[in-house]
């Protein structure tokens, strides 16, 4: 018996919700952002750049006449616009159900530093994420049945994470090695955050994904990827659907791993997939959260107070 394949039209109304997309002008942000807003969710469109957020803004209403879509700049490279971002939603939005973690860099061609002084993939892909969920976690735990989605990638298997060198200061730079060791980190906050809500008791839970192999701008910086891209790559809604399902299936599990059931991974309809086993070490995902803690300064706020416990003992 075949199974059958899960796609967006299964999105259920995401009417009175709201949620945010980080890199939502391209590729599978945008799609992820188009998706949830033909169902009705108050989108906020996360991106660096007001020209590309504005023509994404402009594309996902004409798909989808009389969204709720709402751009919002965001440099995920920068600590001061993540807090600023943060404060400025949290002033403005009573509610946070969803927050997808989904922008990023891949392979740059030499070493770089983001102004905060961080090795530019793990600084975007992992700590600004990390940065923004911290400063947003008391509206997500607050917002009954929230999700916090974390955009991984296969390249996890690939990864060089080495907790005394986040930064790659001490060792040859390799941008695969690194660009891997950023997506690992993205599991492992999942696994520690999901540890944290469970804990707590809050319903907030935390899901990882991957899109497998999906063509958008993030293989501008490697020809050899870009070369595969017609055998191999699927279409960027394609792509997005193990995000989608991560965020609003009833299905996903707290803590899963999602991505496509096909072609080793790459290609296909969204299933449950295995991390790799760097990616499932509940020490290192306990060490990367402290060291994460000192590096973007934000201290994780106590979930305790909204627990379902304490919410109980309220009544
Ligand atoms: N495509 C794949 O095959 C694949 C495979 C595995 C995992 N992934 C993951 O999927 C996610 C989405 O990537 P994609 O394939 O959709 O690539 P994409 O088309 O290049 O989109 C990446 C998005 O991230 C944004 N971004 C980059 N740096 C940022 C920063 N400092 N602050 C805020 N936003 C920033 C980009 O903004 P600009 O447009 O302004 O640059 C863009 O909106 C990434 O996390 C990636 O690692 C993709």
């Amino acid at each position: 018996m075949s199974r059958s394949k899960w796609t967006s039209e299964q999105i259920p109304s995401q009417n009175g919700r709201v949620a945010i997309v980080t890199g939502a002008n391209s590729g599978i942000g945008f799609e992820t952002a188009k998706a949830l807003a033909l169902k009705g969710a108050e989108v906020v469109v996360a991106c660096r750049s007001r020209t590309r957020g504005e023509e994404a803004v402009e594309a996902i209403r004409e798909a989808a006449p009389g969204a709720a879509v709402d751009l919002m700049l965001l440099d995920l490279a920068r600590l001061n616009f993540v807090r600023d971002f943060a404060a400025t939603f949290l002033d403005k939005y009573d509610r946070l159900d969803l927050l997808i973690n989904n922008a990023g860099v891949m392979m740059p061609p030499q070493r770089e530093e983001t102004p905060d002084g961080f090795e530019l993939q793990i600084g975007i892909n992992h700590l600004g994420h990390f940065a923004l969920t911290l400063a947003l976690l008391e509206r997500l735990t607050a917002t009954e049945g929230s999700r916090v989605v974390n955009v991984s990638s296969s390249a996890q298997n690939f990864g060089e994470l080495d907790l005394e060198d986040l930064q790659w200061t001490n060792r040859p730079f390799k941008r695969m090695g690194s660009y891997g060791a950023s997506k690992v980190a993205n599991m492992l906050f999942t696994l520690e955050l999901q540890r944290r809500f469970r804990e707590a008791g809050v319903s907030t839970q935390a899901m990882a994904c991957h899109p497998g192999w999906t063509r958008t701008n993030l293989q501008k910086n490697s020809l050899l990827i870009r070369m595969f891209n017609p055998i191999v790559a699927m279409k960027p809604w394609q792509g997005a659907l193990p995000t989608l399902y991560a965020a609003v299936s009833p299905d996903a599990m707290p803590g899963g791993y999602y991505g496509p059931d096909g072609m080793g991974t790459m290609r296909g309809y969204p299933a449950s997939n295995k991390p790799a086993d760097a990616s499932t070490n509940v020490d290192a995902a306990k060490h990367l959260w402290h060291l994460s803690e000192d590096l973007v300064g934000i201290p994780a706020p106590n979930l305790e107070a909204n627990s379902v416990t304490n919410q109980d003992d309220m009544i």
